[in-house]
């Protein structure tokens, strides 16, 4: 999703040619061939995220900057009986309930998303034990999020069919932070952060110039890195 617009992407991920075979153009052949074939497919863009931008801006793509979104909460009154649990992904049932809301979700943000995208999610979910995936049964949405050092909560993800607000979804985690990073773009939780730069180990890219300019507030979550 990019600026209310649902864009077909083609995510690069993984590619890497062995140590001895470099250097002989093996990779610029196989980049080639699946870019030529990505746009028969009639894919309109494509997206990336890597610590090498400079191999990839020959084809076209260019890094969006990042941003989190800093600030304090909203004003809300936490729910201690909100009916809420924790999601376990080394369960059948639990997973079942992660692949049908992300099988139907409403992109977490008009602005800047992913619409669909379900096993990066449960990977990311399986690779950070740190991370909560809590479901609010209430609003029918999972959260995913964490606690920073410093005792912030950090929000990564909502999962959810209708995107609840912010103090919403604190209000049923009854939780009472007193400070706020939102690592998704946040245009739909009716909150506002103050944008910082995000400083991850790699650099988003995608094709297509007219992603360039507007996204000046683009965050893609950290459950849907690739
Ligand atoms: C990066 C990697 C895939 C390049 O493979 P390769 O077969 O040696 O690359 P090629 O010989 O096809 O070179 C293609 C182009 O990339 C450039 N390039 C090669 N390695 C590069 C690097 N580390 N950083 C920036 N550009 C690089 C080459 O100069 C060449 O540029 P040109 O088309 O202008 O001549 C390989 O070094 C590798 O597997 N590295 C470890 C995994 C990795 O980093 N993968 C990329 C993940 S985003």
């Amino acid at each position: 999703m990019v600026n209310g617009d649902i864009i077909k992407a083609a995510g690069y991920q993984s590619g890497a040619v062995r140590p001895e075979y470099r250097g002989r153009g093996l990779y610029r052949d196989l980049m080639q061939r699946a870019y030529a074939w990505a746009e028969q497919a009639g894919y309109e863009t494509g997206i990336l995220l890597t610590d090498k931008p400079s191999l990839y801006q020959a084809y076209g793509f260019s890094v969006i900057p990042q941003f989190k979104f800093s600030g304090p909460p909203p004003v809300f009154k936490p729910k201690s009986d909100s009916n809420r649990r924790q999601l376990d992904v080394a369960t059948a049932e639990d997973v079942g309930l992660l692949r049908d809301r992300l099988a139907t979700r409403q992109p977490v943000s008009e602005q800047f998303a992913v619409v669909r995208q379900i096993e990066m999610f449960l990977l990311n979910a399986h690779f950070d034990a740190s991370v909560h995936l809590t479901y609010l049964a209430e609003i029918d949405a999972v959260v995913a999020w964490t606690w920073g050092n410093d005792g912030c909560f950090k929000l990564l993800d909502i999962v959810a069919r209708e995107m609840p607000h912010l103090d919403t979804v604190l209000s049923n985690l009854a939780i009472e932070p007193e400070h706020v990073e939102v690592y998704v773009t946040p245009d739909c939780l009716a909150w506002q952060g103050r944008p910082v730069a995000y400083e991850g180990s790699c650099a988003l890219m995608m094709t297509g110039t007219r992603f360039e300019a507007r996204e000046a507030f683009a965050m893609l979550s950290p459950m849907a890195d690739f």
